[in-house]
């Protein structure tokens, strides 16, 4: 722990006074090292859902929540969505660098050769109803890949981690179009090593093995940026996820498979998918977009705006303006109706100019405006959030390593208050 030369800060419980070391963050908050408080004082801090509690020090990715930014070891997340390509960023996040060409041309190499998944795994996916959500079958998958590469699972052997890492970045993506193509009754299609990862991503989730399926750019460069956008976001929910399991020392699947788990859940990932079933029922229904927002006002249902706050962003998400811009974009590029992105402008401009929303600061997240450029590609709804996983599994595997080099890791075990009976004794169920 980088403890800083900084006047520690105090704290005073009853007569007594307690210095606790601050902690210098090179940009952002500085944090108070609290551990000697439960030994010093019997007391435990209690912060519900950690909103006030760093859980680690990290290198990866900085946010200013007040400003808007957003840097992936130290780039802007503007600079690396309009310039880089998806691959050349998870290597910046899991190795701190971008890579030079020689380097990117190894690592696209790597990971190449191993896109194939095994066969047994066709009849895993079988296993599942065809309708089954998509992010509950590759939590599954993605667990179940531990059983297939067993000479992987050990986190402190660095090769077993970079083979692990190469895997992963390599199969999920396969994975994907297995699980889309399943739920559409669509045969399995093999990678072809002479495409491009987004590319053949893409060939693979929308071909047909009788047809070559020339790949629209349109859509490479989309969904490039939008697997950019959603690379990492430091300690969110399906982060800290990972890095809770991945501190018990389980394997990189098992906690990769937890972060696909939170992930999954409508206030985090699964935003994505439910803004676009909001946008339908607007659409659909005799209701106004005012009508709608005045709900969403008075909590009706607890009816909330999907794709609107953020618990770290007090104004507008860059990764939003960006997904915003690249909507309009592909949108247009691709001559769809543009109906629902009018409702959702038109719900954003109201929004915004509304009291409940400017107190509260809530703005567009990045969930807001990219179901309608997946939707645009011709991605089924079920399919948006595991495309945010796909883009997020970079950052996973670079938060999970971190976390295992780290010498200040300890396995994860918050503390509760406890509030529930004191001691009781048993009676026999007769006579209670
Ligand atoms: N619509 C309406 N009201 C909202 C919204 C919203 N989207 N988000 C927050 N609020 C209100 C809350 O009702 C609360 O109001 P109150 O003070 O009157 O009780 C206040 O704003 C604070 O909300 P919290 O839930 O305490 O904020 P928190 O930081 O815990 O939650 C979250 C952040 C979960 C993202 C929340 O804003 C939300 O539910 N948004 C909608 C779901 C969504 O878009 N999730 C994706 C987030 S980005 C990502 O994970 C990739």
């Amino acid at each position: 722990m980088t403890e800083s030369e900084l006047t520690p800060a105090t704290f005073s419980v009853d007569d007594k006074t307690l210095e606790f070391p601050r902690v210098k963050a090179t940009e952002g908050n500085d944090g108070v090292a609290i551990n000697t408080l439960l030994k010093d004082t019997g007391l435990v801090t209690l912060d519900t859902g950690f909103v006030n509690t760093a859980s680690c020090e990290s290198k990866i990715t900085y946010i200013d929540g007040g400003e808007g930014i957003l840097r992936y070891r130290g780039y802007p997340i503007e600079e690396l969505a309009n310039n880089s390509r998806f691959l050349e960023v998870a290597y910046l996040l899991i190795y701190g660098d971008l890579p030079d060409m020689e380097t990117y041309a190894a690592v696209v190499r790597r990971i190449k050769r191993h896109r194939l998944l095994h066969e047994d795994f066709k009849a895993f996916f079988t296993a599942f109803p065809s309708n089954g959500h998509p992010m509950a079958i590759l939590q599954a998958g993605i667990s179940g890949l531990a059983t297939y590469y067993q000479h992987t699972l050990d986190p402190k052997d660095k090769y077993q981690i970079e083979l692990a890492t190469v895997l992963l970045m390599a199969k999920v993506p396969t994975m994907i179009s297995y699980i889309s193509r399943r739920a559409q009754g669509l045969p399995l299609m093999y990678p072809d090593s002479s495409l491009q990862y987004i590319e053949d991503f893409i060939r693979m989730t929308f071909g047909m093995p009788y047809a070559n399926h020339d790949v629209d750019p349109i859509l490479t460069d989309a969904l490039n940026k939008l697997l950019i956008l959603h690379a990492d976001h430091e300690q969110n929910c399906s982060t800290s996820t990972v890095r809770m399991v991945g501190s018990s020392e389980a394997n990189i699947y098992a906690s990769v498979a937890a972060g696909v788990g939170a992930l999954s859940g409508p206030l985090h990932g699964g935003a994505n998918e439910a803004v676009l079933r909001m946008l339908t029922e607007i659409q659909e229904s005799d209701m106004s977009v005012q009508d709608f927002v005045t709900k969403v006002k008075n909590k009706e249902d607890g009816v909330r705006l999907m794709g609107f706050g953020h618990r770290v962003y007090k104004s507008y998400d860059p990764r939003a303006s960006i997904a915003k811009q690249s909507a309009h974009d592909v949108l247009e590029k691709l001559g769809k109706s543009n109906e629902q992105l009018d409702i959702a402008m038109e719900l954003e401009e109201i929004a915004l100019q509304d009291d409940y929303f400017i107190e509260r600061n809530l703005y567009p997240n990045v969930d807001f405006y990219t179901g309608l450029i997946y939707k645009a590609m011709g991605f089924p709804e079920e399919m948006f959030t595991p495309l945010f996983a796909l883009g997020r599994l970079p950052g996973w595997i670079a938060q999970y390593r971190e976390m295992i080099e780290d010498p200040a890791t300890k396995i994860g075990r918050p503390r509760q208050v406890y509030t529930g009976a004191t001691e009781r004794h048993w009676i026999p169920r007769s006579e209670r």
